[in-house]
Formats: structure tokens, C-alpha cells, sequence
């Protein structure tokens, strides 16, 4: 393992908050190792190799500006805080089928044979545990390797057995749900407590699904979760209520990758200028497993739901009636197998400016789905484990500084999540600052002309 430079903190001197440092083994069990899960395994074996580059990753090739921009020191966000090394991650998962790592990643067919032959002999080793799973949830799957219980209560001791025996192999551990996408659901008075939720456990009530095993076993036993998928999964009380509990920190939904990704970077342009906007039609075709479960209406409706929200809190209509008051915003996805996971997104945006004269702006974003997310799940993964390590940020439940990974950031009752990336990259180098006792950066500026 490198060994990180001492550093010294720009700025005025604070309390250090005393992050606990990332001594032994990281353990990651993700839920569902399809396309996203294990590029990013794959991936993170190449980094450990040195056969690539960890390009997209913010925690191994980012870099964070402390101080003034007189001071010229901008460490790499990895050695500025204890984040877990890569060669000290260790991974294992479910999957409601039985292929290993080495298989599945074939089958996704991101990752060309050269590449995934040189890995072989270590993504065979990872091998799935049987996974909570029920066709209901995920219409398009038939799981043949699933766990058997006599009710949901049973299966969530079947998932916190798991998590305790890799306990005994690992120091710490963080769970990521890579899973597919289920079916559109709404909290309903099961998710309202703790209590309730385990009644609905033991009458396998239909409002809990299969993420929400994963993730009530995790945050019971005070392991950090993350969820990869648009599903109702942590964004419930029961949930909040059980992170805050456990000191497992979870965030919001939905690996942000490639549509809402521009989105995100191109409607908070228009707002600073104060561009109108009348309509915004997005499509996208793509063939892999995931297009393929997203072709069912119910998943779909889960999906859409995420990827409606940004532009509107990004407008902000009401401040701004008459630039946003009246977008037509639409979102298709079309599963069109030939592509696999090389999905095509196209945007067509009508814009207005000076006296509302029409403009139009077409975005093609010929992207690679998982090429895209595997760096996003690594990152929520260490962040979150940096998190669980934090005092100021362990009991918070909810990390809102990481929004910037994902199209359904979760908040505090009461906020509006916020989508603009270029400001949830400020609040996140800005919380990373923060637990460090580092001067926070405001772009201010004055000092440099006194
Ligand atoms: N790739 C992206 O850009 C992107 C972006 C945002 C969100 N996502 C979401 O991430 C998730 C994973 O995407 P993917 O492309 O890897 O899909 P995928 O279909 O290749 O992989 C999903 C895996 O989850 C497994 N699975 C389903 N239900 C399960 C359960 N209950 N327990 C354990 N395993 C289960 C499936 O068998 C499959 O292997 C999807 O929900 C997708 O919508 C992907």
C-alpha cells in the first residue's frame, strides 16, 4: 500500500474532526452483479494491476484546491483524505443467478475478451451468494438462484447472516445495490417505522421489496448503503431511521451517467444566463440487460420518475415564470438489442432568448452505460466508508454531499434536492475541506486585490 504524504492544511488551523484512518480491509458487497458491477470490479483489478487508468473517478484521479489560488496546493482528493486503497478492497455480492464475476461480465459484454482474459483467474473467484428476489419486483427476470424463507423476516436474516459472516474476513464493509430496476413503488405505512416495517417483514406485506431487504439488513447491522437504482429503497423513514440509528450513512438514488448527466451541466447554463426554455424531448436506445428490464412499463415508470426530476429543481419555475414556467419535458427509453450496453441518447432542446426569439440545441451522446457507472459505484462505495469513519457525518444519516453522483439525491425532510452538478461538486470538495478542518472555498476572491 503507498504510503500517504503528511500534509499540511492550508488555511486557518481548525480542530482536526479526527476521521478514523482506513486501517485494514474495505469489504464491498454489492446487490446484483450484472453489467455496472462488474466493469467495476473488473476495473478496479486493471487499476490494482496497472493495466488502466481509473478514468471518471473522482476519488482516485481527482484533485482538491486548498486555499488560496496563490498557494498552488491541490493534493489529490485521495491523499488529502484517509480513503480506503484500492488494494485493500475486497468484493463479494448476490445475484438471482449463478454465474461468476468472470461469466457475468462476459455475458454483459462491456469489457472485450482481451481485457477480461487477462482477469480471469481473479473475477472467477467472486462467486454470488443466492439472492432475496421475487418476480413481482422485476417482471422481466426469472431468478433461479434465490434464497428460500418462510417470509420476508426470514430472508433479511438470511441477508444479515451473509453480511456478518464476510464481517469476520473484512475490517470494515459497505453494501451497493447494482441490482435491476423494480417496479414503481410509493411509501406506504409500512416504511413510516422501524417497527412497523419489521411487522410488514413477518406479514410480508407487498409494499417492501426486495432492495429494501438488502437495505434493512445493511443499516441493521450499521453497514453504509447506497443504491445504484431509481427503486424505493433508503428514501423512507424506516430507513433514515435505521442509518441514523446504526450510524450507516446512506445517500440518494440513481447512478447520474449519461443523459441526466448533461442535463444537469447544460440546464444550470441556460439558468445563469438566463436562457427560456419551452421543451426538452429525451431519448435513448440501448440493448443490454437493463434495457431490456426497463422495457416493462412498471420499471420504466420507476426510471422516468428519476430522470423527471432534475430539470425542474434545476428551473425553478416559480422564481422564473417566465423562462420555465411552461417546458415540455419528455423522456423515452427504447431497448433496441444490437446496441447492448452502448447506449445512444439524443436531446432536443427549445430555447428562447432576447424578446423570445426560438433557438434549438441537439445533444447525441453515443455513451457507454456501465463504462460510465463503474467509476460512480466505486466512488459512492469509499466515500461512504470515508463517512462511516467520520464523527461529524456517521449519524447524519443522510449524505446529501454526495447528490453529485446521483439523479434522485435524497435530503432533510422539507429541502429541495439540489441537481445543479457544478454545485453539488462544490458542496462535495466543500464537505471533504470541511471534515479535514481545511478553509472552505467560496470563490469569493476579494483578498487578491486588497
Ligand atoms: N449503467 C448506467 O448508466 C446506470 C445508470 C443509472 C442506474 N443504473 C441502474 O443500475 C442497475 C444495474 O444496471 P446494469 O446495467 O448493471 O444492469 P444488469 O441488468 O446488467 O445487472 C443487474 C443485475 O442485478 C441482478 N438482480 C436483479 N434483481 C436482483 C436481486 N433482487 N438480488 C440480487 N441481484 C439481482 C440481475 O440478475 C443482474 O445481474 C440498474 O437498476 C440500472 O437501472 C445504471
Amino acid at each position: 500500500m503507498a504510503t500517504k504524504k503528511k500534509m499540511k492544511i492550508a488555511g486557518r488551523p481548525k480542530a482536526s474532526s479526527k476521521v478514523a484512518p482506513a486501517k485494514g480491509k474495505l469489504g464491498v458487497m454489492v446487490v446484483g452483479l450484472g453489467a455496472v458491477a462488474t466493469t467495476m470490479i473488473a476495473g478496479v483489478e486493471a487499476v490494482r494491476r496497472g493495466l488502466a487508468k481509473p478514468i471518471g473517478s473522482l476519488t482516485q484521479m481527482g484533485t482538491i484546491r486548498l486555499g488560496k489560488r496563490t498557494d498552488n496546493q491541490s493534493p489529490l482528493i485521495k491523499d488529502f483524505v484517509p480513503l480506503a486503497d484500492l488494494n485493500d478492497v475486497v468484493f463479494t455480492g448476490w445475484d438471482i443467478f449463478k454465474d461468476n464475476v468472470y461469466e457475468s461480465a462476459a455475458h454483459a459484454k462491456v469489457l472485450d475478451e482481451k481485457t477480461l482474459a487477462q482477469l480471469k483467474p481473479y473475477l472467477e473467484t467472486i462467486k454470488p451468494m443466492p439472492a432475496v428476489f421475487d418476480q413481482y419486483y422485476v417482471k422481466r427476470l426469472h431468478g433461479t438462484h434465490v434464497k428460500k424463507g418462510k417470509n420476508k423476516r426470514d430472508l433479511a436474516d438470511q441477508v444479515i447472516a451473509d453480511i456478518r459472516a464476510f464481517k469476520k474476513t473484512v475490517d470494515r464493509v459497505v453494501m451497493i445495490w447494482c441490482g435491476s430496476t423494480e417496479i414503481f413503488l410509493e411509501p406506504s405505512a409500512v416504511h413510516q417505522s422501524i417497527k412497523a416495517f419489521e411487522k410488514g417483514l413477518e406479514t410480508d406485506d407487498l409494499g417492501i421489496a426486495p432492495s429494501q431487504i438488502y437495505a434493512y439488513a445493511a443499516l441493521s447491522e450499521g453497514v453504509p448503503f447506497a443504491n445504484g437504482a431509481p427503486n424505493l429503497t433508503v428514501d423512507l423513514p424506516v430507513m433514515i431511521e435505521l442509518s441514523k440509528r446504526n450510524a450507516a450513512p446512506i445517500c440518494g438514488k440513481d447512478f447520474k451517467t449519461g443523459q441526466t448527466f448533461m442535463k444537469t451541466v447544460l440546464a444550470p447554463a441556460f439558468k445563469a444566463r438566463m436562457i427560456g426554455v419551452s421543451g426538452w424531448f429525451s431519448t435513448n436506445i440501448l440493448g443490454n440487460r437493463d434495457g431490456e428490464v426497463l422495457d416493462e412499463p412498471q420499471s420504466f415508470k420507476t426510471k422516468e420518475e428519476s430522470k423527471l426530476g432534475s430539470l425542474e429543481y434545476i428551473f425553478q419555475p416559480e422564481l422564473y415564470p417566465d423562462l420555465y414556467n411552461d417546458i415540455y419535458h419528455k423522456i423515452r427509453i427504447e431497448y433496441y438489442p444490437p446496441r447492448g450496453d452502448k447506449k445512444e441518447a439524443w436531446d432536443n432542446i427549445d430555447i428562447f432568448g432576447w424578446l423570445g426569439y426560438p433557438m434549438q440545441i441537439k445533444v447525441n451522446f453515443l455513451c457507454r452505460d456501465s463504462i460510465l457507472a463503474a467509476p460512480i459505484a466505486l466512488d459512492l462505495v469509499l466515500f461512504l466508508d470515508l463517512a462511516k469513519r467520520t464523527p461529524s457525518l456517521k449519524s447524519l444519516g443522510i449524505q446529501e454531499w454526495l447528490s453529485f453522483y446521483l439523479k434522485s439525491p435524497q435530503t432533510a425532510e422539507g429541502l429541495y434536492p439540489e441537481h445543479d452538478l457544478f454545485i453539488q461538486s462544490m458542496k462535495l470538495k466543500n464537505t471533504l475541506r470541511h471534515i479535514m478542518g481545511a478553509d472552505l472555498i467560496t470563490h469569493l476572491g476579494l483578498e487578491y486585490y486588497d
